[in-house]
């Protein structure tokens, strides 16, 4: 599938070389998984600090302190900007100058008007922009949205997602962004959460959400609920927090990343007319015989496939490059995210429901046909 009108024929034949802007705590696992993908090595790292010019030596390539002459000098074939998010914007304005296709990490921008902008740009310019939205490319979540796809639970009626752990000081000490205004676990780790439960339940209509303003001092909240409305109907709570001392969250069942501690706990679960899941653990429940709630219900576990998400995201940023493939998380799905996470925010601000569908959804759910009939679907569902 080609990813536009980009043309990509001179890089037939040849291998890719992409640069890394920003080398700090998820820059250098990109630096990792590009190792580990054919036809593709690092040509260059920009990040003006002492820890990113030590690690260009590491990792043998030129280094630069700023993104414009890097892409001067080397006219890198892909982009990956690991830089703090609120540079995401301005760094992926000069890669979209240049035409160069750009991986730009989650959340997309700190401002959602401005990553807007940002995404249309992209979009007429016809520059390839993937957002890092990377769980997504997790093989269990492939098997999650098969099995939901395939109508093993029924109907999704009701999700609860829960991202808590503790992240210690000195993760906000070694990088004093991380406590400043736009940088808070809704916006940095929810939003994670948020593009999964829209990818596996559906466009999330409004949002009604409480935050609590960090105990440690910083400029964002540390714990955050939130109530959330699905266009099918169904409905889903969800909370994060980096200031609890917790076993439940992606980041400790996934069995993604070894820094993690791992956990045989599960992070969301999906409710449904027939059956529910729990993720990562992809069990499956569902009553022996009949939907009765007096009748034996049992677990499977669900098999799948296991590898490094990182690296496959690489490698289909790579494939995006060439045009083969179109982003599998593009910039207006991490739009998308983005304003769910901004109706989170300004929800908990102004303890008033926010209603989306200005326009970031595809099936508008102010539009009443369009919700009418997601509604008839999950009453199909429910029936069967
Ligand atoms: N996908 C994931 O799981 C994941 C995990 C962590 C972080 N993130 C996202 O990645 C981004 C970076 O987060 P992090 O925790 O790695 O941050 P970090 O602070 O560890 O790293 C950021 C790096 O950018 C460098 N930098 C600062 N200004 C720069 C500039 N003008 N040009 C180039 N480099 C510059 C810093 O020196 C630092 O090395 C954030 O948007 C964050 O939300 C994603």
């Amino acid at each position: 599938m080609s990813s536009g009108h980009r043309d990509t024929a001179p890089l037939a034949g040849r291998g890719l070389r992409f640069a890394i802007a920003g080398i700090g705590l998820v820059g250098q696992r990109h630096a990792e998984a590009i190792v580990q993908v054919p036809d593709v090595c690092l040509c260059a790292i920009v990040d003006p600090s002492d820890a990113g010019k030590a690690a260009a030596q590491r990792l043998d390539v030129p280094w630069y302190d700023d993104l414009p002459s890097m892409i001067h000098s080397e006219q890198p074939d892909g982009i990956i900007l690991s830089t703090p998010t609120k540079l995401h914007v301005e760094q992926g304005d000069a890669c979209l100058a240049a035409g160069i296709p750009v991986l730009v990490e989650k959340p997309l921008a700190d401002d959602l008007k401005a990553a807007t902008i940002f995404v249309e740009q992209a979009e007429k310019a016809d520059v390839a922009l993937l957002v890092g939205h990377h769980r997504r490319h997790n093989p269990l979540i492939r098997k999650a949205y098969e099995y939901i796809q395939n109508g093993k639970i029924g109907a999704v009626r009701a999700v609860q997602a829960t991202c808590w752990f503790y992240k210690p000081d000195v993760y906000f000490d070694v990088a004093p962004w991380r406590k400043q205004k736009g940088a808070g676990p809704i916006s940095v780790n929810l939003v994670h959460d948020i593009d999964l439960m829209r990818h596996l339940c559906g466009e999330i209509t409004s949002v009604q959400a409480q935050a609590a303003p960090s105990l440690r001092g910083y400029e964002n909240e540390d714990v955050a609920a939130a109530l959330l409305t699905f266009e099918n109907g169904a409905i889903g709570t969800i909370s994060v927090s980096d200031s609890i001392v917790a076993p439940w969250s992606w980041e400790m069942t996934a069995h993604e990343y070894p820094i993690y501690p791992t956990t045989s706990q599960s992070a969301y679960q999906i409710g449904g007319s027939h059956g529910a899941l729990s993720i990562p653990d992809l069990t499956l429940w569902t009553h022996e015989e009949k939907r009765d709630w007096w009748t034996p219900i049992s677990a499977t576990s669900v098999l799948r496939d296991t590898s490094d998400p990182l690296i496959n995201q690489m490698a289909h940023f790579a494939a995006v490059v060439r045009g083969d493939e179109a982003p599998l998380v593009s910039g207006r799905e991490g739009l998308r995210s983005l304003a769910v996470v901004d109706a989170i925010q300004k929800s908990a601000k102004s303890g008033e429901l926010v209603r989306l569908g200005d326009g970031h959804t595809e099936n508008d759910p102010t539009n009443a046909v369009g919700r009418a009939t997601n509604m008839k679907e999950t009453k199909a569902k429910i029936a069967n």
